[in-house]
């Protein structure tokens, strides 16, 4: 079983960890429009995850506003009385309202640090949190400051073990590094995004790269083609600006058009697509830890088998590279 550490951190985990935003079922913003990934069924959510730790994955990544607080009580449900052998990171910084299910906003005071990990710590039925993490991508330099350092308080009561920010901006993540122990970012990263600047401060100050979307929300698993539907609950049926996978008519056209294009490197050796997916990332660099989202037992089982193949050679990537950089 390949291990990762969670950059300066020392926390060890699986190379591969397990995202819960689809676990928290249904949610929305202000003006109804989904935030989450349609119905899910939470028997299956916990069969899925416990079947995630049998299988060896330790690693579980989720957010107090996935399901608007529904996510985490899931996967606190899921691994009671095995607290000790998982590593969960959560996630703070939106608002909402648990009784309408609704998203309200964001709160990136570092009063709101407290309040938000008090509520996160008894929906998963835990005293202290593995890996906290900054949701709020775009939050001011400044505000980050003040963050890092309600964080490292937190560190000091044994409330986290280490934080880290969920954020594209190598910048902002510079500056919340310098926090003794910020030891992670959490970064849209797959086969079709790269994401050099993130990885290369990953590289320089030694902190884990976490892996988010790394299936392209399901579209690197090759399931859905030109016209497929998504349920109306699902945010992939009603695209907000930033998804670029999805649009208003389905799967992206040449998104799917660019999977196709490496799907015979990615599948090669027996790998499924989403495994050769996973395995594009691992072979990127020694810190990343993708976190593929799942909704079943039958994904669970596909994306831990990654972990038997590794990742690919070199030259399977030089060569994704050159197809890629080839395409349109
Ligand atoms: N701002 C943030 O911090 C942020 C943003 C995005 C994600 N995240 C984190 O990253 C995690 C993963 O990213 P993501 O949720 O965007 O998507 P993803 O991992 O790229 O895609 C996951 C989805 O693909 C489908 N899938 C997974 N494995 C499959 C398999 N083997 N075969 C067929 N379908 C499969 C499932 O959805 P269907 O079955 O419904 O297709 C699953 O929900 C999230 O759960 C969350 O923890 C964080």
């Amino acid at each position: 079983m390949a291990k990762r550490v969670l950059g300066r951190s020392g926390v060890e985990v699986s190379a591969l960890g397990f995202g819960c935003w689809a676990i928290g079922g249904e949610w929305r913003d202000g003006e109804g429009n989904p935030l989450g990934w349609g119905k899910v069924d939470d028997e299956e959510s916990v069969r899925a995850v416990r079947r995630a730790v049998e299988l060896g994955v330790t690693f579980f990544d989720t957010a107090d506003v996935y399901g608007t607080g529904h996510s985490e009580r899931v996967l606190g449900k899921a691994v009671a009385g095995h607290r000790e052998e998982v590593v969960i990171a959560s996630k703070w910084g939106n608002t909402y309202d648990e009784a309408t299910s609704t998203l309200t906003g964001t709160n990136t005071t570092p009063e709101y640090v407290r309040t938000a990990l008090t509520a996160t710590l008894k929906r998963l039925g835990t005293d202290y949190l593995d890996l906290y993490q900054l949701h709020d991508g775009g939050a001011s330099p400044e505000a980050a400051e003040h963050l890092r350092e309600a964080c490292e308080e937190l560190v000091r009561e044994g409330l986290i073990r280490a934080y880290g920010w969920s954020t594209d901006d190598a910048e902002r993540q510079r500056l919340f590094a310098q926090g003794p122990h910020c030891t992670a970012v959490q970064h849209q990263f797959n086969v079709l995004e790269d994401s050099p600047d993130i990885l290369a401060l990953c590289e320089e100050l030694n902190l884990a790269s976490i892996n988010r979307g790394p299936l392209a929300m399901g579209l690197l698993t090759g399931k859905y083609q030109k016209g497929a539907r998504l349920s109306d609950g699902d945010i992939r049926s009603t695209p907000p600006g930033w998804m670029r996978y999805f649009t208003q008519d389905g799967p992206a056209a040449d998104w799917v058009a660019r999977i196709e294009a490496v799907r015979e490197v990615l599948t090669s050796g027996g790998r499924t697509l989403a495994q050769g997916a996973i395995a594009w990332l691992w072979a990127r660099s020694e810190l990343t830890v993708p976190i593929p989202g799942f909704r079943n037992v039958a994904q669970v089982e596909e994306n831990a088998g990654a972990l038997a193949y590794g990742p690919l050679r070199p030259e399977q990537v030089a060569e994704i590279d050159a197809i890629l950089s080839a395409q349109p």
